[in-house]
């Protein structure tokens, strides 16, 4: 399997094109595509940092396995579904970002606390889209992402609590991003404030994010 040659990704099938098993199945492989470059930003991370806390890095890890089990079971969901994974395009996505991933405090701001945070509003609004079309199977696969995800940001915002004590940890996470990275890539289109709590990310957090502009 091969990267795209553009960085840029092809919008996914709208909503309301959800009642078409074909376009729910190009859905779930863009996300097993995401899952796939989690894994491998994860095992970035950890030959990264060798001397991080122990504790960190069998936090990184774990979540490694969880997002391992993800690609597994979004790719038994599409052979259901009759594609397989790599049938359809794949991008570099979050390539794009490792060379700013240079301490684990930008790693846990960039991965857990923006892309994985984005997720805890995307992964549960395709949920309810996909069981409003009455497709059970792909909505319990989204509700278990969401589910980990929620300790996926979880373990993002503890360490950074952990590895950065001055300051707030809101300004320490904007001043951890890359220039390329806006705030506003941490949430979707439909805020999840809920998901957030679950994740431990407290409510000065939760109310800046939500309305951050740029
Ligand atoms: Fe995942
Ligand atoms: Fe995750």
């Amino acid at each position: 399997m091969g990267f795209h040659k553009k960085t840029k990704e092809q919008k996914l099938p709208a909503f309301q094109f959800h009642h078409t098993e074909d376009n729910r199945a190009v859905c779930l492989h863009r996300f097993a595509g995401h899952e796939l470059l989690a894994v491998e930003i994860m095992a970035h991370a950890l030959t990264a940092f060798p001397y991080a806390p122990k504790a960190f890095r069998k936090g990184v890890a774990h979540t490694l396995k969880e997002e391992q089990e993800h690609v597994r079971i979004y790719m038994k969901r599409m052979s259901e579904m009759g594609i397989t994974f790599g049938d359809l395009p794949l991008y570099k996505h979050f390539w794009t970002h490792v060379p700013h991933l240079t301490t684990p405090v930008r790693y846990v701001s960039v991965m857990s606390l923006t892309f994985e945070m984005a997720n805890l509003d995307f992964a549960p609004l395709y949920g309810q889209s996909f069981a409003r079309f009455g497709d059970t199977k792909s909505a319990a696969l989204m509700e278990q992402i969401v589910k980990d995800e929620i300790n996926h940001v979880s373990f993002g915002f503890s360490w950074l609590k952990k590895l950065q004590r001055d300051g707030n940890p809101w300004d320490n996470w904007m001043s951890s991003l890359s220039p390329k990275i806006s705030p506003r890539r941490a949430r979707g289109f439909v805020y999840s404030e809920d998901n957030r709590r679950k994740a431990g990310i407290p409510e000065d957090w939760i109310t800046q994010l939500k309305y951050s502009k740029y």
